[in-house]
């Protein structure tokens, strides 16, 4: 099976340094195919170039959020939910694109987690769901299915324990068959805070004893959500003021 890794993206300044970094796991990643969703109006220059050299295959699409569900720089990170929209195109290219016939996984990859190689080798044998914990999630040092006798039981987790399927993104693949099976399951901007996880697994049908636990029976950590800090630049301002100009904007970074 193919691997469909879907990453929506952003432009900020640390954009091409997450792609490149994403991009350099992935080389190493057999079979599979990049689907990257621009949060934009008009599909940009740099991702365009970058993507055209990154050496993977790939499928680059559009969507963006609507201002009114767009994060402002002021607003906590939690506020509104990201990569929503993004996701639902790739869900939309795989079902117009693909057929139900088509052998392959799918997997939720935001730009600026860590993915150990080893995520990929387990995951490509998911035959409905399959999950893991993972790293530096939910304010704690992981989350995690919980796992008896090979099966999934409940979860460790602190945030809204009570959603029906309290992980992150980063923590489970579906079998690219299931999107055949549900062709309206998708994520929505409507729901709650947290269950966007939740809401896809549920449309599917989805239950605890469906789920496939990876990575040792959940006791191996192959994913973190890390986070990026936010880059200053009010050194670029003070050149402004004190030169005219600050760093040369031909170049790219
Ligand atoms: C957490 C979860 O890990 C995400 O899967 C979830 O989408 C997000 O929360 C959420 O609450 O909606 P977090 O690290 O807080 O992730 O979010 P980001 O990494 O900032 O964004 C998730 C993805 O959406 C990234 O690939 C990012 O590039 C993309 N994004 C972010 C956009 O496409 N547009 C934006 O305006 C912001
Ligand atoms: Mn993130």
């Amino acid at each position: 099976p193919v691997i469909y890794g879907i990453t929506p993206t952003y432009t900020r300044i640390e954009q091409k340094a997450e792609l490149v970094r994403l991009s350099h796991t992935l080389l190493h990643v057999p079979n599979f195919h990049w689907i990257i969703v621009e949060d934009a109006t008009s599909k940009t220059e740099l991702v365009t170039n970058f993507l055209k050299s990154c050496g993977l295959p790939y499928t680059h699409l559009l969507a963006l959020t609507p201002p009114n569900y767009k994060l402002k720089t002021t607003d906590p990170n939690w506020l509104k939910p990201r990569g929503v929209l993004q996701r639902n195109a790739a869900l939309e290219w795989l079902r117009t694109n693909l057929d139900s016939q088509s052998k392959g996984v799918v997997y939720f990859m935001d730009d600026d987690n860590t993915y150990s190689l080893q995520v990929f080798k387990e995951l490509r044998n998911t035959n409905k769901v399959s999950v893991w914990p993972v790293g530096l999630s939910g304010a704690l040092r992981y989350e995690s299915p919980l796992v008896k006798n090979g099966k999934v039981t409940g979860w460790f987790t602190a945030w809204k324990p009570d959603r029906p399927f309290p992980m992150d993104m980063a923590g489970f693949a579906i079998n690219l068959s299931l999107f055949f099976k549900y062709p309206d399951a998708k994520f929505s901007l409507k729901v709650e805070r947290g269950y966007q996880e939740s809401t896809l697994l549920t449309n599917m049908n989805i239950k605890m004893e469906d789920l496939e636990p990876k990575a040792k029976n959940c006791n191996e950590v192959i994913v973190w959500h890390t986070r990026t800090e936010k880059t200053k630049l009010k050194n670029e301002d003070k050149l402004k003021k004190r030169d005219g100009h600050g760093s040369d904007l031909r170049i790219e970074v």
